[in-house]
């Protein structure tokens, strides 16, 4: 049996005496290479770049040697570093953030990064919660594509931390952190420059009640094309459910074509006009938004508003690592841009 002053000092010693096998300490790596702990714990934690290729391949050579696995506890303790980000999603069902979360993953893992996945399903007291109990787990940063979380709480929260942290899509930036934009108020005007040029005058735009800004930025982008007179605004959730149920205000309007503010209420109106016998593109032209990879594998398969997804990830993580790396410069906007991918959903007013 071991006690809890058994512990303590197998905890101080950094020694596990169980079944007699001796931990291989940073000290037994340092020795074996032949440089100091100090050498061996910058090396290992990727801040060697002052020391030379030799010496780092010696380090390596006797971690790899000695089986030696770094304590990541006490490393975090002693470097105030966790090697961890928290990535904050307002619903992981939807496609979009799959592909949002597999660029923010694939750049965290190229600097070592782990990433701690949190489906904040749109609820307020659990994005808190989230931020809360992932600051006392000493993650190194946070990514915050989700909308419900106030920015007094990401104040608190946060920045009395002083957390390096950076938000994208469905949250705004109000000018207190980095943030990665896409460009949706030209995404807006494209899909209206398209219905318009295939001779629609009277398009229902589906999308939720209370928008969030990046969804509301293309809605303006669309009334650059067409007038108040011209559109019927339909409410819908971000989902597909949604999207079917939208489809009988639809009908019940003088539309002829329709923008869904994302893809999975465009794949809702597909069931939700194929219930009441309604065809697409013949009945109802539809263009969705962001492209997800479903839009290639329904019939018609989807026009839509692509949004480079995993690039957005990509450039969100990478920003966010420039900022731990560099906590005082200045705020950094990035603006992508997204473009119109024709298929046959969308088709000329007879
Ligand atoms: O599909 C999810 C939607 O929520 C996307 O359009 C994305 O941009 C986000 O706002």
């Amino acid at each position: 049996d071991v006690c809890s002053s058994d512990l303590k000092i197998i905890y101080q010693l950094g020694v596990v005496d169980i079944m007699n096998k001796k931990k291989v300490t940073i000290k037994d790596v340092a020795k074996a290479a032949g440089v100091s702990v100090t050498t061996v714990s910058q090396s290992l934690n990727g801040n060697g770049s002052r020391f030379s290729p030799r010496t780092i391949k010696r380090i390596q050579r006797a971690k790899e040697k000695l089986g030696y696995e770094p304590d990541y506890f006490a490393q975090r303790m002693i470097m105030k570093k966790s090697k961890m980000i928290g990535v904050l999603v307002p619903d992981i069902t939807n496609p979009f953030f799959n592909s949002l979360v597999r660029g923010i993953e694939n750049v965290l893992y190229q600097y070592d990064f782990m990433t701690m996945l949190c489906n904040a399903d749109m609820d307020q007291g659990k994005e808190d919660r989230y931020l809360t109990e992932l600051t006392h787990r000493g993650v190194d940063g946070f990514i915050i594509a989700s909308s419900s979380i106030s920015n007094e709480a990401i104040q608190k929260i946060l920045r009395g931390e002083k957390f390096p942290f950076i938000v994208l899509d469905q949250k705004k930036s109000e000018g207190i952190s980095d943030a990665v934009l896409t460009d949706d108020f030209s995404g807006g005007q494209q899909a209206a420059q398209h219905l318009w040029d295939l001779g629609h005058r009277q398009v229902a735009v589906v999308m939720p009640e209370n928008a969030t800004e990046n969804i509301q930025n293309r809605l303006r982008g669309f009334q650059t094309v067409f007038g108040e007179d011209e559109i019927v605004r339909v409410d819908a959730e971000l989902s597909k459910k949604s999207g079917r149920k939208a489809a009988q205000a639809v009908i019940n309007s003088p539309a002829t074509a329709i923008f869904a503010v994302n893809d999975q209420i465009a794949l809702g109106l597909y069931l939700g006009l194929a219930d009441q016998g309604c065809r697409i593109p013949e009945d109802y032209s539809v263009i969705g938004y962001d492209n997800i990879d479903m839009c290639e594998y329904v019939v018609p398969q989807l026009t839509t508003i692509a949004q480079p997804i995993f690039e957005l990830g990509q450039t969100t993580a990478k920003m966010l690592i420039d900022r731990i790396e560099k906590p005082n410069k200045q705020w950094e906007e990035e603006l992508l841009p997204v473009q119109l991918v024709k298929r046959f959903s969308t088709a000329r007013l007879n």
